[in-house]
Formats: structure tokens, sequence, C-alpha cells
């Protein structure tokens, strides 16, 4: 469903400013679910359908970079039905959905922890999906799972104790290199959808000077019309890094 909203929105989008990087924290499908007096897992497999559009919107805008949030180093702290769930959801969208993705240019990574808790069958789907499209460049898709940006901070700094520095050689430069993907760009822009204010340990070294959309959107509502929306919001912020606007 690709309607006028989004065609109308997609016309006021100037081309020569799309962010680089789109990073996106799909939340509200618990609450999209209650809604309808569905069970919460019911509102996770209505993300799918989300997600897909998103990357679909994404492509079609020239977005390179999207990183989506898919599970956190807290999200552990679910009940185990809801977490079992959630471990067999994305094992199967990856399989179910890992050729069309391929087909479109779509390069699959993740970023997060392969710790002992993710069941091997996922870890499996994943790496096949990564082999599958490693060689695409459209656009890297990052799957953000069992991640979180304190844990990745504490990674990095593991590792750079461990490659024996030292700490006169420390430099934001040095700490980018040890994080979990050194080539990612920094995000431009990180959207939050379900109306809640905050972070939740998403990308916390990256987002130093990324753009803030928040949406009201449950994740399982949002299209493509809502990121055209969001990129719209970020081609009207005044990016300073600190600095002044040019007189
Ligand atoms: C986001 O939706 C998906 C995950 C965190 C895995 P939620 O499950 O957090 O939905 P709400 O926030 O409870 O509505
Ligand atoms: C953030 O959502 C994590 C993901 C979307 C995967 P949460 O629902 O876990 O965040 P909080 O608990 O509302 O902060
Ligand atoms: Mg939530």
């Amino acid at each position: 469903m690709v309607d006028v909203d989004a065609r109308s929105i997609l016309a006021e989008i100037d081309p020569r400013r799309i962010p680089v990087h789109v990073g996106c924290v799909m939340d509200g499908n618990g609450r999209w679910a209650n809604k309808r007096g569905l069970a919460r897992t019911q509102g996770h497999s209505a993300g799918e359908e989300a997600l897909m559009d998103t990357i679909d919107g994404a492509l079609e805008l020239g977005v390179r970079w999207l990183t989506v949030y898919a599970f956190s180093t807290e999200n552990w702290k679910r009940p185990p039905d809801e977490v079992h769930f959630l471990m067999r959801f994305n094992e199967s969208l990856l399989e179910r959905r890992r050729d069309e993705l391929n087909q479109k240019g779509v390069r699959i990574r993740f970023t997060g922890r392969r710790d002992w808790r993710v069941p091997r069958r996922l870890i499996k789907r994943m790496d096949e999906a990564i082999e599958l499209t490693r060689n695409n460049r459209r656009m890297t898709l990052t799957i953000a799972f069992n991640y979180g940006g304190r844990a990745e901070i504490v990674d990095a700094v593991a590792s750079i104790v461990k490659s024996g520095v030292s700490a006169s050689k420390i430099s934001e430069k040095m700490i980018t290199s040890h994080m979990y993907y050194p080539d990612m760009p920094d995000p431009d822009l990180v959207i939050r959808t379900s109306g809640e204010y905050r972070i939740s340990n998403f990308l916390l070294w990256e987002l130093a000077y990324s753009e803030l959309v928040f949406s009201d959107v449950l994740w399982p509502d949002f299209r493509r019309q809502h990121l055209f929306d969001a990129v719209k919001e970020f081609q009207n912020r005044d990016r300073r890094y600190g600095g002044l606007d040019a007189p």
C-alpha cells in the first residue's frame, strides 16, 4: 500500500540531503497488541510488515545504512515465553526474508553480543543471512540484536585494554575503531516509535550528534510514509555540531 500520502511526502524531500544512516528503535508492539485484545507476541509478528515497508521506503529514498533495534541486552528481563517467541520469530523472519532482501541489494549485518543466551539456531540463521548478502552494497541493514550501547562500550574498553595500548594513545578515533562496526557511519537520524522519549541503550556512542525524531505511531503501524515524515523533519533541522551557522 504505497499510498498517495507517501508519494506527496516524498515529493517534499530534498533528494540531495537524504540521511546516510537512519537508526530505528522499533517500539510499541506490545501496546499495539493490547489495544486489540491480542497477545503481545502478535504485536511482534505484526511488526514484520512495518519493518519490510520501512526497508523498502529507505531503499526508495537512497538511505545507505539502516539500523534497527530488535532486541536489547535488557529485553532478557521479559517473561521467558516472550523471550523465546522473539528468538524463534527472528529466526523464522530471517529465513523467510533473506532472499527477498538479497535480491533488493541489501547487506545484512547484526550488531550486539553473541553470548550463550542467543540460541544456536538463531546464530546459524544470522550467519547464513550475513554470508548470502555480504557482497550487496545498495544498503546495509544492521539488526541490533542482544545489543546494548553500554555493552558495546564495555566491549570496546575490554578490547582496548587487551591490545595493551598506553593511555596516551586513547582518542575518540581509537575508541571508535574498537566498536562493533568501525566502518559504520554515525547515524544522522534516529527514530523512536510509540511515544516514548528515550534512547533505551541504543547506539550510545554513535548517536552523539544524531537528530532524534520521536513518533507516536506504534511500531506495527509504522510505514514508509512515517519514515518519509521523519526524513522531512530531519531536513528542517539545523545541525551545528557545537559550532555556529555560517553567517
Ligand atoms: C518493541 O516492542 C519490541 C521489543 C522490545 C522486542 P515492545 O515489546 O517493547 O512493545 P511495548 O513497548 O511493550 O508496547
Ligand atoms: C527498546 O525498547 C528496545 C527495542 C526496541 C528492541 P524497550 O521497550 O525495551 O525499551 P523501554 O523498556 O521502554 O525503555
Ligand atoms: Mg517497549
